[in-house]
């Protein structure tokens, strides 16, 4: 147990699935793995452990934003010992070629600042995601004939942004996509030699203003979840 996850030590996972949602959390692992059983429940901040085409994993929501996430994050690597985590979750995209529904998989993450940011200091240090995972991810999409989206995502600290001028300088850098947590997941899985990934469906349109109905999110945050699973165990 440690203050966030009242998960016993053998309980969670080598692997570990990150929706921001809890509820999504339970979501994906009754619909995804073998005899999911829950594991966490402190703060409503559920995590469920189960088997995947025989592999042992774990889905704990991580909450909204990067002080939530890092929470979860932190304990999951440095208390149970996890090796890969993969962020599941929806952005909003930045770019006209990026549609609704689209897949996003984050090679970088940008940032403002990530709660890492007082121990790096002055470093612009550069989040990335993990080769391997990336590489499976894509293979993954593709063999599921989904075209994903790879490239530089922002984190920001905002979901209701007052800062157009800002929006528009990542556009014009080419940033994917808007979400509010890979930045740390990745910086924290750097420092603890952990293999980090984000894999994320494309939930609104920063230039269209569209949003996906909550039953279309549901159905494409599934192609996300085998998306995730199957990079975590390629064949
Ligand atoms: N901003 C930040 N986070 C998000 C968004 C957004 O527009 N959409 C989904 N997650």
């Amino acid at each position: 147990m440690t203050v966030h996850i009242g998960a016993k030590q053998d309980q969670i996972a080598e692997t570990v699935l990150m929706p921001g949602d809890p509820k999504r959390a339970q979501w994906a692992a009754q619909t995804f793995l073998d005899r999911p059983e829950l594991v966490n429940d402190v703060r409503g901040m559920l995590g469920y452990t189960g088997t995947w085409r025989g592999n042992r994993v774990t889905v704990q929501g991580s909450g909204m934003g990067m002080p939530s996430l890092s929470i979860y994050a932190n304990e999951l690597i440095r208390d149970y010992g996890v090796k890969t985590l993969i962020r599941i979750g929806s952005c909003g995209a930045m770019q006209a070629h990026v549609a609704l529904r689209d897949v996003v998989i984050a090679m970088t993450a940008s940032s403002i600042s990530t709660p890492s940011s007082t121990i790096l200091r002055e470093v612009n240090f550069a989040p990335c995601a993990d080769w391997g995972l990336l590489n499976a991810a894509v293979t993954a999409a593709k063999a599921r004939g989904i075209a994903p989206h790879v490239g530089g995502i922002y984190s920001s600290d905002t979901f209701y942004d007052e800062r157009p001028d800002l929006t528009e300088q990542m556009t014009r850098h080419g940033t994917l996509a808007v979400e509010m947590e890979a930045a740390e997941l990745y910086t924290l899985a750097a420092r603890h030699g952990a293999r980090a990934l984000a894999v994320l469906t494309v939930s609104d349109h920063l230039q269209t203003g569209e949003a996906l109905d909550s039953q279309t999110r549901e159905s494409s945050f599934g192609d996300m979840v085998e998306i995730a699973l199957a990079a975590a165990f390629p064949e």
